[in-house]
């Protein structure tokens, strides 16, 4: 597939007002993507779990304008106007129009709410994003009523990825890949596909307890940061590393080797961490708590034997994963000794997910 498949022929049905909604989850990268380029392209492939709690749910109302001018929309979170949106969507709209002409067509009413707190430092923008590019497809869809499950998906998840990288792997479940990569048949880095292997039955209904330690607002965003990955002087061997990654982790998916697993997915979350803090200018995500939790979590793990592992993302939370047969002992551990380091003891309890759903209105 290339850009072109997805520039639809002209339209021969018309629509005047309707609605559309869907919830769209968040996931959480085991090979992290870090580091992009024009037009949204990563620089290495990513692998995540999607999750099942932790979502957006968004209802695009459109309705037909008189005249077509320019993009016409207004925002909502949970009800409330919300202009502050309004420049990351415009953005959006401008990089996908060439995909869905139909943008200027309509007036738009966004309205979306989150299931996990605004600001909670969980990354919105993934679930956000897929939830309004499913939107854009239905109602593509009702213009192009011939439209096949799997193309749907995958230009959904194309769009996904030009409003924010890592909400493409947010449209299907459980375990997805985005960005080209030799060790992973049919990917691509136009969109996410379905990890295509065997995965061993012990990471059914994997956990992620995601430990909220600081819930302010990023001090540099994300796309600062990939950015920061031009000229930097590890680049070249961390992109090589991630594609390694995820030909290592072809064996132990299939076998359930849990050590190994949180070896590679704890390495992936401290180099994603290294990244930052020597690139230039440099930063560090990470709090003193965040610290704290890791070494609780390493000290528990060789006390106990049990198969508990973290990640990190672009920020100083710490995702939390584990099978769902220790879930009793380790949620145990995390009340007991880790959700003093939280911010007002907030934690969130999710686990690994299928993917997006339509809501019918
Ligand atoms: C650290 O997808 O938020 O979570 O493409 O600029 O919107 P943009 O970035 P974004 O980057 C997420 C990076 C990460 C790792 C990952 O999810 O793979």
């Amino acid at each position: 597939m290339t850009e072109q498949d997805f520039i639809p022929k002209p339209y021969t049905n018309t629509l005047k007002q309707g609605k559309v909604t869907w919830e769209s989850p968040s996931n959480i990268a085991l090979v992290k993507y870090w580091g992009k380029r024009d037009p949204q392209i990563p620089e290495n492939p990513s692998i995540s779990f999607t999750l099942s709690q932790c979502k957006t749910i968004t209802t695009l109302s459109y309705k037909q304008k008189e005249a077509i001018s320019d993009f016409s929309f207004d925002v909502f979170l949970d009800g409330e106007k919300k202009d502050a949106f309004k420049p990351k969507i415009e953005t959006f709209f401008k990089r996908v129009e060439q995909y869905v002409p139909f943008l200027k067509d309509f007036h738009f009413t966004i309205e979306t709410k989150n299931t996990f707190p605004h600001s909670s430092g969980i990354a919105s923008s993934a679930s956000g994003m897929s939830a309004l590019a499913l939107c854009l497809m239905s109602v593509e869809k009702l213009i192009n009523v011939e439209m096949s499950n799997t193309f749907f998906n995958q230009k959904a998840s194309f769009l996904a990825r030009l409003g924010s990288g890592s909400a493409c792997r947010s449209v299907e479940g459980d375990l997805i890949v985005w960005g080209h990569t030799k060790h992973v048949a049919e990917s691509s880095d136009l969109f996410g596909v379905k990890y295509p292997y065997a995965v061993h039955d012990h990471f059914k209904n994997y956990q992620d307890t995601i430990l909220l330690i600081d819930k302010g607002e990023k001090q540099v965003s994300s796309t600062v940061g990939h950015n920061l990955m031009h000229n930097h002087p590890y680049a070249a061997s961390r992109f090589q590393q991630a594609h390694d990654n995820l030909e290592k982790l072809k064996p132990i998916l299939e076998t359930g080797d849990l050590k190994r697993f949180i070896n590679l997915m704890e390495s992936e979350a401290l180099t994603l961490h290294a990244m930052m803090m020597t690139s230039n200018p440099y930063y560090i995500l990470m709090k003193p708590n965040t610290l704290e939790v890791i070494n609780r979590i390493w000290k528990f793990r060789e006390n106990t034997g049990l198969h508990i592992g973290f990640t990190l993302d672009a920020g100083a939370n710490v995702h939390i994963l584990y099978p769902e047969s220790e879930k009793v002992e380790i949620l145990n551990f995390i009340e007991n000794e880790l959700v003093a380091y939280c911010k007002n003891g907030e934690y969130i309890c999710d686990q690994i997910g299928f993917g997006a759903q339509e809501i019918n209105n």
